[in-house]
């Protein structure tokens, strides 16, 4: 059955997990509310029939699962590729920091059986050590500073279970839109209302091995249409040590 689960923020400090995000306030205006942004950008684009189509990522990453495997999927948006990874049999829990996103995920997605999770991706994990087998991020990762990426990257080390598996794509510093706007820090970039931390494939290797402690076992730069238009993202196939 699939199920809403609400955390706010107090609601999430209050799980057991002591990792506590040391999240850096952004030098932003006061005017930057990216909940409500992706919440507008959730409502507009909500039916359109792209949205609905499982990614090229899960096909990828669906390919590469032993059976039965405990998945949690960070920044789901519609929930296409949450469905899609259930529907093969697995068990997923998809989260989103959007309520639009995750109420009508698990309105309209209901049969499907996957847990849907109201999730800030700049507070802790709301999860115990270990408990998942793969971690999947297409597209979400990219709209942090440095520090917060890297404590992001830290709580995914945390839930998977060792030796477990990390997938995810992020806008690279040779996308299009990179440049674009303001910078509020080193590849970080405000435009449209949008905040964008664009990835090197040093950058990458680094977060993941300095800051997490991850193998990578993968890692491509390349172009791909998100939205309809080109862009140019890192994708990254990594592992947690058995440690
Ligand atoms: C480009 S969309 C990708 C959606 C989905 N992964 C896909 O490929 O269709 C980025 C997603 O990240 C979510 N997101 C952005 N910032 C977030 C945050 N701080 N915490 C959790 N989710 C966030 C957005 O709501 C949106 O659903």
């Amino acid at each position: 059955m699939t199920q809403l689960i609400r955390h706010s923020a107090a609601g999430i400090r209050a799980q057991e997990t002591n990792h506590a995000l040391s999240t850096t306030p952004l030098p932003l205006p006061a005017d930057v509310d990216q909940m409500r942004l992706w919440d507008e950008h959730h409502r507009k684009y909500w039916h359109s029939e792209e949205r609905m189509k499982p990614t090229p990522l899960a096909y990828l990453l669906a390919d590469r699962l032993k059976p039965g495997q405990r998945i949690l999927e960070l920044g789901c948006g519609s929930g296409r590729d949450a469905v899609h990874l259930q529907s093969l049999g697995h068990t997923v829990t998809a989260s989103d920091f959007s309520e639009y996103a995750i109420r009508e995920n698990a309105r309209l997605q209901r049969a499907s059986g996957v847990r849907f999770l109201l999730q800030d991706l700049r507070m802790s994990l709301a999860f115990a050590d270990g408990v998942f087998d793969v971690v999947y991020a297409r597209l979400s990762l990219h709209y942090f500073p440095d520090p917060v990426t890297r404590d992001i990257f830290r709580e995914i080390h945390r839930v998977l279970r060792p030796g477990g598996m990390v997938l995810f794509s992020c806008r690279s510093v040779y996308d299009p839109l990179y440049g674009r706007g303001d910078e509020l820090g080193p590849q970080l970039f405000l435009s449209d209302g949008q905040i964008r931390h664009f990835f090197s494939e040093s950058y990458t290797r680094q977060v993941l091995t300095d800051s997490a402690r991850f193998t990578i076992d993968d890692l491509v730069i390349h172009d791909e249409l998100v939205y309809g238009k080109r862009a140019n993202v890192v994708q990254c196939l990594a592992h947690r040590g058995e440690g």
